[in-house]
């Protein structure tokens, strides 16, 4: 069992990471709360019959998978059930699935009733990883991915590396995109293991979070040095809508990181891990579309934007550049 206590500011949960945790929910959650369960329909549906049976007062919140869900209209069907079947503020919330799931589920818990608790069980490796961690809502809007959000925590993350063993190689390949920019913007040791032949997935889950809390403990806002976490993510992002999410989130990402490494003494090196887990994609793109698209990123003002370069292998950093010179990048 791995435990990782996250504290800052006032925030402070634990992520528990451990084979088969899952089985044994009673040892971190109060099985006898009202609690609401939500989830997509493509997740496996043993995962909710062994959660379900765990608990004495459980609904079940079913919507319909994909990216284009992760929407305002589901959002407001979750606040909605919550309020018709008077769940009160002493309810608790379970993600249970990706990082859509996860996402929308900490909006609705800190919008329903100004905020109620959840826990987030995070099944791919994308959102045990990434998505799970650090306190970023969101749903996504017609005019951007991710746009309307708050920042919000669980009480607690519960992390089952073997949930990773119903995943396709696609979906495992797209969390290890974010695996991958984790070791280019912070901990080359983490490429190092993606280099290695055998993955060692409880490893990696535990670098990649530690990582990540690393720029988030000390920027939760987003304001500064957090930024470097979104590295490979104006132009993933950007792709992602522009291609109408044709494309997984760490293959976009994936893109995005390609194009921010070109031209470095390294790019051989991560071109090489990204042809390894079938990330080196080819995209055919009309550049003007996906520049239109970054133009709505949230991180542009005044015509000037933030780009995340990386100098040498674990570390990122951030540069500030017209808006238009990004074009040089696509
Ligand atoms: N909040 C953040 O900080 C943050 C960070 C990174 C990414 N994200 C968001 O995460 C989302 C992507 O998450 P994702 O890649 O997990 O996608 P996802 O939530 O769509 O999950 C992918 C698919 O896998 C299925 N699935 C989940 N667990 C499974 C399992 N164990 N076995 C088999 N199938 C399973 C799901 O039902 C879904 O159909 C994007 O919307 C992205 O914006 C958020």
């Amino acid at each position: 069992m791995n435990i990782i206590n996250v504290s800052y500011r006032n925030t402070d949960y634990n992520i528990y990471i451990d084979n088969n945790i899952l089985d044994n929910l009673k040892n971190y959650v109060d099985t006898n709360k009202k609690i609401l369960i939500i989830t997509d329909d493509k997740l496996p549906k043993k995962y909710i019959k062994n959660i379900g049976k765990q608990l004495i007062d459980a609904d079940l919140f079913v919507f319909e998978s994909g990216e284009i869900n992760k929407s305002e209209k589901t959002l407001f069907a979750i606040l909605n059930h919550l309020a018709k079947n008077n769940y009160s503020r002493d309810s608790l919330l379970i993600a249970l699935g990706g990082g859509i799931t996860g996402d929308i589920t900490a909006m609705a818990a800190s919008i329903y009733k100004r905020g109620i608790d959840y826990i987030n069980i995070p099944t791919t490796l994308l959102s045990q990883v990434d998505s799970s961690v650090g306190g970023k809502t969101a749903i996504n809007s017609e005019h951007g991915k991710n746009l309307f959000g708050t920042f919000y925590n669980p009480i607690m993350v519960l992390i089952d590396p073997t949930t990773l063993n119903t995943l396709t190689e696609r979906q495992k390949s797209n969390g290890i995109a974010e695996i991958i920019k984790y070791g280019l913007i912070h901990n080359e040791e983490i490429i190092n293991c993606l280099e290695n032949e055998n993955l060692n997935y409880e490893k990696l889950i535990k670098l990649s979070i530690k990582s990540k809390l690393y720029f988030v403990a000390e920027d939760p806002y987003d304001k500064k040095n957090r930024q470097i976490l979104n590295f490979g993510h104006t132009i993933g992002h950007a792709l992602e809508k522009a291609s109408n999410y044709e494309y997984l989130h760490g293959e976009a990402i994936a893109y995005g990181i390609k194009k921010m490494i070109k031209g470095t003494d390294f790019e051989n090196r991560v071109l090489n891990l990204l042809k390894k887990y079938n990330l080196d994609i080819n995209i055919k793109i009309d550049i003007d579309k996906l520049y239109n698209y970054i133009k709505n990123d949230k991180k542009i003002s005044n015509n000037k934007m933030s780009l995340i370069l990386v100098k040498k292998i674990g570390n990122g950093f951030i540069k500030t550049i017209e808006l238009k010179d990004i074009r040089k990048f696509l």
